[in-house]
């Protein structure tokens, strides 16, 4: 039985990963911030509840991935897996209490400061596997990170690129410095979730119009990190770019010194 971390699990497709990771027979720790949600969550599990439990923290702040961290790792010393489906998606100006963007904050930086924090219970894994899920951003070197990682003003446009391309080098560094880990990016499509509600109306109501078509199934968007979790037939660092297709594949592989820089200002900004 492994244990799994999914943070973002109490909602959409990371609460769908963590539904079919508890059919596994696995024992599931999820994080959000909404604990009405994480009731909500552990109370539709049924009879795999008793291997589920729920923190609520909030992961925009350094203080509250700080905390949120410890209370894990009181809680567990050996974390097999970490699944990163935490996500906002705001185009609007605003700031955390670190001076941070909130899409910057949560959609990449708390991914590595968590992930920071809670190495030493990954490395007591057989093959901890961190996995982080993006919008479609297939791996690239044609990002601009001039504005990383203050991103002021916010322009969503522009930033949204380099913030989730982020992730992609944190798994690439990963796979470098930790021994035995394997870290992958994975797609989640398109699927009708929570993670519209403070975008602009006018994507609220074309989503509404063209979700029906376009949308995928939340089981849709969850297989890959679910198939990530289970095999360990993956060469790290890997980016899935089609939900549904575990077998489509992309190596990441991005330039180094772009990444140092990133992993550099993230060590500072997070001092983990
Ligand atoms: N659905 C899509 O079409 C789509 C498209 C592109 C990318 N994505 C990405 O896919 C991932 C899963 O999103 P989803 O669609 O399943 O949306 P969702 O249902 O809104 O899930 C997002 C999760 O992030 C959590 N979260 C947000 N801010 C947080 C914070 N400050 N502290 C702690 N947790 C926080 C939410 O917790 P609460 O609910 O408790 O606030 C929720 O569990 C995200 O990374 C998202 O960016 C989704």
């Amino acid at each position: 039985m492994k244990t799994i971390l999914v943070a973002g699990g109490n909602s959409g497709i990371g609460l769908q990963a963590a539904r079919d990771l508890l059919t596994d027979g696995h024992q599931l720790v999820l994080l959000g911030r909404d604990p009405r949600k994480g009731e909500a969550a552990l109370a539709s599990f049924g009879t795999g509840a008793h291997r589920a439990s729920f923190l609520a923290a909030d992961l925009s702040t350094h203080d509250g991935v700080r905390e949120a961290a410890g209370r894990v790792l009181d809680q567990h010393d050996r974390i097999d897996a970490l699944v990163h489906t935490t996500g906002v998606f705001t185009s609007q100006e605003s700031r955390t209490t670190d001076g941070l963007h909130p899409f910057f904050a949560v959609n990449y930086l708390s991914r590595y400061h968590l992930a920071q924090l809670l190495l030493p219970a990954l490395r007591h894994a057989e093959r901890p596997v961190v996995l982080m899920m993006t919008a479609a951003v297939p791996p690239t070197d044609e990002a601009d990170f001039t504005r990383f990682p203050e991103f002021a003003p916010f322009d969503f446009g522009h930033d949204r690129k380099p913030i989730q391309l982020a992730n992609h080098h944190y798994a690439a560094h990963l796979t470098r410095t930790e021994p035995g880990l394997a870290a992958g990016v994975v797609n989640a499509g398109a699927a009708k979730t929570d993670i519209l509600r403070i975008a602009p109306w006018y994507m609220r109501a074309g989503a509404k119009v063209l979700g029906p078509v376009l949308f995928d199934s939340l089981k849709t968007s969850a297989h890959n990190v679910v198939e990530a979790t289970r095999y360990d037939d993956w060469q790290s660092p890997l980016y899935w770019g089609k939900p549904g297709r575990f077998e489509r594949r992309t190596p990441i592989t991005l330039n180094t010194e772009t990444t140092q820089h990133l992993m550099d200002t993230s060590r500072t900004l997070t001092g983990a």
